[in-house]
């Protein structure tokens, strides 16, 4: 018996929400199949689309450690077999190991009963993104499992909440062809901030999530600023502040970086306005030598 699920793709941080924000993007994602089989274990069997770069290893692999950590929960002691297809590019900001970890849990879940809700879940997920990139944080899982956009209010225990998001907010994401590691980019990331750049974020975060409820997208574009992580993490993005003013221009909402990065995120009122973005934004990462994918969905 076997079942195949999919998982998202997602957009943490969302700006101000360092590690405590995000939401999927649904028509991008990885897709997990998993088998149930008598010899004990899991073991990743086949994966696709990775270029030959992911670990095949259990205690290596974001679908294997995230299933492991379920199984420690359940009194199950036959095995499972693992075939990851990879959507995502590797570091890129969009979420890659966790959607790996998220299909993997869903698939596994389902073949189990449901032994476990949705947000059961993100407590195995998270063990996976430790594996990953040396931290635990949940703003990739979580929305890549509950889909649409979420809070993560506490960390211990884990408190995830379900945020409205008004009809007609785009996301455009541009993906320039770099590679940026999630430890990497967390390491550049200074370890203490002022008390008025903590004020200045938790107003903003205060803002964002006032905006989604109030469906008002001023408050939205107002709110869409980051003193934390991005002073540091712009720099390892060339062409970011380019891209701020260029999106603008067209009447975008704001952007910031997609997780840790080098994709970028921008929020745009319409459609419309968030295909130019699109253009607009490859016009400016092709000026200064590299390629971009440009993806749109709404959020
Ligand atoms: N919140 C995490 C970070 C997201 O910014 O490091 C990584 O995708």
């Amino acid at each position: 018996k076997s079942i195949r699920a999919f998982a998202p793709a997602t957009v943490a941080n969302v700006s101000c929400g360092f590690d405590i924000l995000g939401f999927a993007i649904d028509e991008l994602g990885d897709q997990v199949e998993v088998s149930l089989c008598e010899t004990p274990g899991l073991r990743v069997v086949n994966i696709e689309g990775d270029g030959g770069r992911l670990p095949y290893e259990a205690d290596k692999n974001t679908c294997t450690v995230a299933i492991q950590a379920m199984l420690d929960q359940l009194d199950y002691k036959k095995g499972m077999e693992i075939s990851l297809y990879k959507g995502l590019p590797l570091g890129s900001g969009m979420g890659s190991s966790a959607a790996s970890a998220a299909a993997a849990l869903v698939a596994a879940n389902a073949l189990l009963g449901y032994p476990f809700d949705k947000k059961q879940l993100v407590d195995f997920a998270v063990k996976a993104e430790l594996i990953a990139c040396g931290a635990a944080h949940a703003d990739n899982v979580a929305p890549s499992l509950l889909g649409g956009f979420v809070l993560i209010r506490d960390y211990e225990p884990l408190d995830v909440i379900k945020l409205p998001v008004p009809s007609g907010l785009y996301c455009t994401l541009l993906h320039p062809h770099l590679e940026l590691n999630t430890s990497d980019s967390r390491s550049v990331l200074r370890k203490q901030i002022s008390l008025k750049d903590s004020t200045i974020q938790s107003g903003n975060i205060a803002g964002l999530i006032a905006g989604l409820f109030q469906k008002d997208f001023d408050l939205i574009s107002r709110s869409l600023k980051d003193v934390i992580a991005e002073p540091t993490r712009a720099l390892l993005i060339p062409g970011f502040y380019e891209l701020r003013d260029a999106i603008k221009s067209v009447g975008a909402l704001g952007s910031g970086i997609s997780g840790s990065g080098p994709t970028i995120f921008v929020l745009s009122p319409s459609k419309k306005i968030a295909t130019a973005v699109g253009t607009k934004g490859s016009e400016v990462f092709k000026k200064i030598g590299l390629d971009v994918d440009v993806y749109i969905s709404e959020v």
